[in-house]
């Protein structure tokens, strides 16, 4: 693959970027300055990132919402954050004894998107956990992708403060919790755990986010990484367009070389992006209690393990991967679900 630099003045800023060329029937600013975006409802945005917004000011219109799911209440529970910190919070269904997970989405989408949903119930059929879903749906929709983007550090500071007051009142600490995001979600997560007074063990970024955090490319506390929890782990789907093509975390997984067309992404240009970005998720989603593994194996990249190299060592996608898992993964899924081979 070519690569093409770019110079792009942005403000003030002057950043290099090694931009992917994208071949596509809308130029060679496709990709690089735009991107057609599909959402949950199959309408077509413009994600336009060819300008940052000069000021920040009223660029939050919204708020962020938190529901809670145990497997005592089918119905979720909404959670308030304390007033004032340091301030005990309560809940009805949270236990103590069990451990966090906390999932959100990404642009033009909310909690009740199906992903989540599904995602939340094989946790809760997994194990006894407590589901946290975030909906930052009312910021997540505006058209103005940079505010939404920018916006990602705002709502993250507020998860993290809700979670410090989870280990306030509950006692439940950092170790127990898994932070899970798609798309700006997992830049979400990314700052949630900075700003957060635990260690957090681990993230999982789905497909997370390029537009603004990989192009241009952020600082490091600006965008989702290795330093962020003890384990981070990314399923990459639609990488060089909507999604990290670079490796970004401890354990990065390349299904199908970890870029679109993901296999069963057939249709326009926009449909097959779309359909690839959301890929991450439902291959995280059946990982949970599914009897077919994805075994993904460790190689220095895709020709290698495409012409059958790199088959001595594996671990599995998902759900199971874990703190030992270091480097990059490839691996074939299927085009439809179960999507996973299982071993060898
Ligand atoms: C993106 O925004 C820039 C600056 O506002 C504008 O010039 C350009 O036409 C926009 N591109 C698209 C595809 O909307
Ligand atoms: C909390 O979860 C544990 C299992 O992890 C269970 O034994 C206990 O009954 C739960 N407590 C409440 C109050 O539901
Ligand atoms: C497989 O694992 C062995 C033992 O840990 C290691 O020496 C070897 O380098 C690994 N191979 C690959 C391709 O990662």
């Amino acid at each position: 693959m070519i690569l093409r630099q770019l110079i792009t003045h942005i403000g003030f800023l002057v950043v290099h970027i090694n931009a992917l060329p994208y071949e596509n029937e809308y130029g060679p600013e496709y990709g690089d300055e735009w991107i057609l975006f599909y959402d949950d409802e199959g309408n077509t945005h413009v994600m336009n990132f060819s300008t940052i917004p000069s000021d920040s000011r009223g660029m939050i219109f919204g708020d962020a919402y938190y529901y809670l799911y145990t497997r005592d209440n089918v119905d979720p529970e909404e959670l308030f954050l304390p007033t004032e910190e340091n301030q005990v919070f309560s809940s009805q269904y949270f236990n103590s004894s069990n451990a966090l997970k906390v999932v959100t989405h990404g642009w033009f989408s909310s909690e009740q998107t199906t992903w989540i949903q599904q995602i939340k119930d094989e946790f809760l059929l997994k194990d006894d956990y407590n589901v946290i879903t975030i909906d930052w749906s009312e910021i997540a929709s505006n058209p103005i992708y940079p505010w939404a983007a920018f916006s990602t550090r705002y709502i993250g500071k507020k998860i993290a403060k809700l979670l410090d007051a989870i280990t306030l009142s509950y006692q439940v600490d950092g170790s127990n919790m898994h932070l899970l995001g798609h798309s700006l979600g997992s830049q979400i997560m990314a700052y949630t755990a900075s700003y957060s007074n635990q260690r957090i063990q681990r993230i999982t970024g789905l497909d997370p986010a390029r537009p603004f955090f990989e192009l241009p490319m952020m600082p490091q506390e600006c965008r989702l990484d290795k330093t962020d929890a003890v384990f981070v782990d990314i399923i990459h789907t639609c990488g060089g367009i909507y999604g990290y093509r670079k490796s970004h975390g401890h354990a990065d997984f390349y299904p199908n070389n970890g870029k679109a067309k993901q296999p069963g992404c057939e249709g326009f240009q926009n449909v097959i992006e779309g359909c690839s970005h959301g890929r991450a998720c439902l291959f995280f989603r059946e990982s949970i209690n599914s009897e077919i593994s994805f075994t993904a194996y460790p190689c220095e990249n895709w020709e290698k393990f495409k012409s059958g190299e790199c088959r001595q060592n594996f671990t599995y996608m998902g759900y199971q991967a874990t703190e030992g898992d270091f480097g990059d993964y490839y691996l074939y899924t299927k085009d439809e679900s179960p999507y996973a081979l299982g071993d060898h």
